[in-house]
């Protein structure tokens, strides 16, 4: 699998022409045009307020209210393949590894030392993901276990005998993961409910296509984004923009007019757009019995809220998660799947290089977008008129999923 990672970009600077409310009356009003917002039909549906995108305020209430209790998705389970395979992560700022213990059991252990608080895996000194016996602190050699139920206790810390210390009881912070459909699920809140429940209806949806068995062929990441994490989350929920944001590319094949938008309610939506020609897909989006409906061929998107895009295609798939970083700034990190074998084929390098210019090439589009939209949030613009296509409906949806949580 290949990974790449781009360089953090400038965040956009707020225009001074900001409301001159005061922050808690500022929040106070955004929180109760949500409310207003989410109570409306689709058909008098209308855009999120600026301020919603850019408000440090709104975004702290989001962070405890949202991404400190949903289940995550941060990575395909393929990632972490063998047992000491680990994945280096940071999820709202706190550090964390994935590990994969002699069982073949995942972990998401907290990264930082119980000594006096280092970085178990440095960045400056440590690949993102490779593999490990124990996890030994490069600051004083303190050195934790991955096994089992033994996962995150300290093994060993040099010279402390001297002094009175329980080594029994130190041991690394876990945090609830799980695996779902091959993407590893992580939730920072001990007592969240199980993720895999409320993801039954989209199991089913999904369950002709395999999606678990699928294999990573290539990860990209761009850190710092400049914009809000919800300008990136809504324009990976709707396939009206390829007639604009990508009418050279995507949409002579997957024609976002002719999108089916599927009629669901609460943590997740799915959408389906069929190609133009399912025998000749213009971007080798040759056609595959397994991808779908009926007799068509075409893109499923399957979309979980807060922060992961699915889209199927007959012989590939893109998965899009996003983390804030900020109030107007996200990590996007895209991976492209195969079916299983595919990378056994013939020719697959060229297949392999085709499928990572178009992850590329379709990103720095939407890249204009999302940093297009948000420079746009910065002087503040009446939302008035901002309204709703039905091919928007999943847009509507967020925003219920929105005021569910935050109000
Ligand atoms: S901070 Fe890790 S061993 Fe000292
Ligand atoms: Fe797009």
């Amino acid at each position: 699998m290949t990974v790449h990672r781009s360089r953090p970009e400038e965040p956009v600077t707020p225009a001074s022409s900001a409301p001159a409310s005061s922050a808690p009356e500022a929040l106070r009003e955004t929180l109760a045009e949500l409310r207003r917002l989410a109570a409306l039909p689709l058909e008098h549906g209308r855009t999120l307020p600026p301020l919603a995108y850019t408000s440090p305020e709104l975004y702290g209430r989001e962070v405890e209210r949202i991404f400190r209790r949903e289940w995550l998705c941060v990575a395909r389970a393929e990632e972490i393949p063998q047992p000491g395979s680990y994945l280096r992560l940071d999820v709202l700022g706190t550090p964390l590894v994935v590990t994969r213990d002699e069982e073949g059991e995942l972990h998401a252990l907290s990264r930082v030392c119980r000594h006096r608080f280092m970085d178990l895996l440095p960045p400056e000194t440590t690949p993102e993901r490779g593999t490990l016996t124990r996890l030994t602190c490069p600051y004083h050699t303190w050195t934790y276990r991955l096994n089992g139920r033994y996962a995150g206790q300290l093994a060993g810390a040099p010279l402390m005998q001297r002094v009175d210390f329980d080594r029994a009881v130190c041991r690394l912070p876990a945090h609830r993961v799980e695996v779902w459909n091959g993407f590893v699920m992580l939730n920072l809140d001990p007592g969240a409910a199980p993720a895999a429940p409320a993801l039954h209806g989209l199991d089913q949806r999904l369950s002709s296509h395999g999606i678990a068995d699928w294999v990573s062929v290539h990860t990209q990441t761009w850190e710092d984004v400049p914009a809000n994490w919800k300008v990136a989350v809504e324009n990976g929920s709707e396939n009206y923009h390829h007639m604009g944001t990508h009418a050279a590319t995507l949409d002579p094949v997957l024609p976002g007019r002719d999108t089916e938008v599927d009629e669901c309610d609460g943590r997740w939506f799915t959408m389906f757009t069929p190609l133009s020609d399912p025998e000749q897909g213009g971007t080798g989006l040759g056609k595959h019995s397994r991808s779908g409906r009926g007799a068509q061929a075409g893109m499923l998107i399957a979309g979980i809220f807060p922060q992961f895009v699915l889209a199927v295609l007959p012989d590939s798939a893109v998965s899009i998660r996003w983390l804030p970083t900020g109030p107007t700034t996200h990590d996007t990190q895209i991976t492209a799947m195969v079916p299983p074998g595919a990378p056994d084929a013939p020719h697959f390098a060229e297949r392999l290089s085709a499928i990572r210019a178009q992850v590329a090439q379709i990103q720095e589009e939407d890249l204009v977008a999302i940093r297009g939209v948000q420079r746009g949030l910065a002087s503040h613009p009446d939302p008035s008129n901002g309204r709703f296509s039905h091919l928007e409906r999943p847009l509507w949806q967020f925003q219920r999923y929105l005021a569910e949580r935050l109000l």
